[in-house]
């Protein structure tokens, strides 16, 4: 009998007319939803990380145009196509790096000029909902590809989140991981605490206890060493964009953990859907990186913790170069040792 998937949480979801997120600020020791009827206010929440995660993000920026849609045509009538303009503005100056959210903003640009005449709102939310359908049903299929790639039962590494708290569902990265351990190729999983926001030890560690997961948490400079001891095959990321010679921005600190998986000959992979990868961008370099505030390193659970005076450098994502990449995972495929021609046959010349 085929089991159940593991899979219960959606961070982002449509009800009643509004726009509902669970706030991650707050995970684990608070599960509290937020509804928002107002695209100024889901561009802030995208911005303040009540939402996070690329293809999140994506889809809360979908529903976003939504709403303003739904906003602007009973403000303005005829207007309304006119109007929104503004309101994609605000949403694309969210945040910088996920490429996912510009990509859903392109989608939903696409159904508003398709719109010819009378209310929008009908057509956009079913394109918005189409888009977060999507992203689960890519989802299961890498879960289901990645997982195919790990051959002998073993204990993995993951550093972030790239779980359902960060997708329409599910998960990229813990998605395989999901995918694997249900079919008994994984057995351990070490998640890095992922500094200095704490995705790792905040919500990939939540979302795998409450799967009956194996996991243990680990400081991130306790990586290489955990690497060395050889039951770490893997290393399971997920990504922010991909670039066109299949360099791959994601978390800070991601770039550090291949060097260390590369070195003691754990292999890594990548998993991201199609709508991660921006052929737009040559290679890794030319990825904006989002700067966040200082507060965030100098910090812990709103406590300073560095003396006062002292300052930090936040960038919180970097790029590691596609030759530390083994697989990159995406619901059209495979690419093994990804570079420039790989990508391209993937994403069709796109
Ligand atoms: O700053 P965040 O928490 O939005 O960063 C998230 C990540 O870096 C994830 O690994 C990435 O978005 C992939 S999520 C499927």
């Amino acid at each position: 009998m085929a089991l159940k998937r593991l899979d219960s949480i959606r961070p982002v979801r449509w009800d009643d007319g509004a726009l509902v997120m669970v706030d991650q600020r707050l995970l684990p020791r608070q599960y509290h939803e937020h509804s928002y009827r107002d695209a100024g206010a889901v561009a802030q929440a995208i911005t303040d990380m009540v939402v996070r995660g690329a293809p999140a993000i994506g889809i809360a920026a979908a529903f976003g145009v939504v709403l303003a849609a739904r906003a602007r045509y009973q403000q303005v009538g005829t207007g309304w196509r006119a109007a929104i303009e503004q309101d994609l503005t605000t949403l694309a100056a969210s945040r910088p790096t996920a490429v996912n959210l510009f990509w859903a903003l392109a989608r939903m640009r696409r159904a508003v000029e398709l719109i010819t005449a009378g209310d929008p709102y009908p057509p956009l939310l079913a394109e918005a909902q189409r888009i977060h359908d999507e992203d689960i049903a890519a989802n299961y299929t890498m879960g289901e590809l990645g997982a195919a790639l790990i051959d002998s039962p073993c204990a993995v590494m993951t550093h972030c989140n790239a779980g359902a708290l960060a997708t329409g569902g599910y998960g990229t990265a813990l998605g395989v991981i999901r995918s694997g351990f249900q079919a008994g190729r994984i057995r351990q999983v070490y998640a890095d605490e992922t500094r200095p926001w704490l995705q790792g030890a905040r919500l990939t560690a939540w979302e795998l206890h409450r799967d009956g997961i194996p996991v243990a948490l680990v400081c991130e400079g306790a990586g290489a060493h955990l690497m060395k001891q050889g039951d770490v095959k893997w290393l399971i990321v997920g990504s922010d964009r991909i670039a066109a010679n299949g360099d791959v921005a994601n978390k800070i600190g991601t770039y550090h953990a291949a060097i260390a998986a590369r070195h003691h000959g754990v292999k890594v992979m990548v998993v991201a859907p199609t709508s991660t990868i921006d052929m737009t961008v040559a290679h890794g370099d030319a990825i904006p990186i989002e700067r966040r505030g200082e507060d965030e390193v100098l910090s812990l659970a709103g406590q300073r913790v560095a003396a006062d005076g002292v300052g930090a450098w936040n960038p919180v994502f970097d790029v590691t170069p596609a030759a530390l990449v083994d697989a990159i995972v995406t619901e059209k495929g495979v690419v093994l040792r990804p570079d420039a021609g790989k990508m391209a046959s993937l994403m069709g010349g796109r």
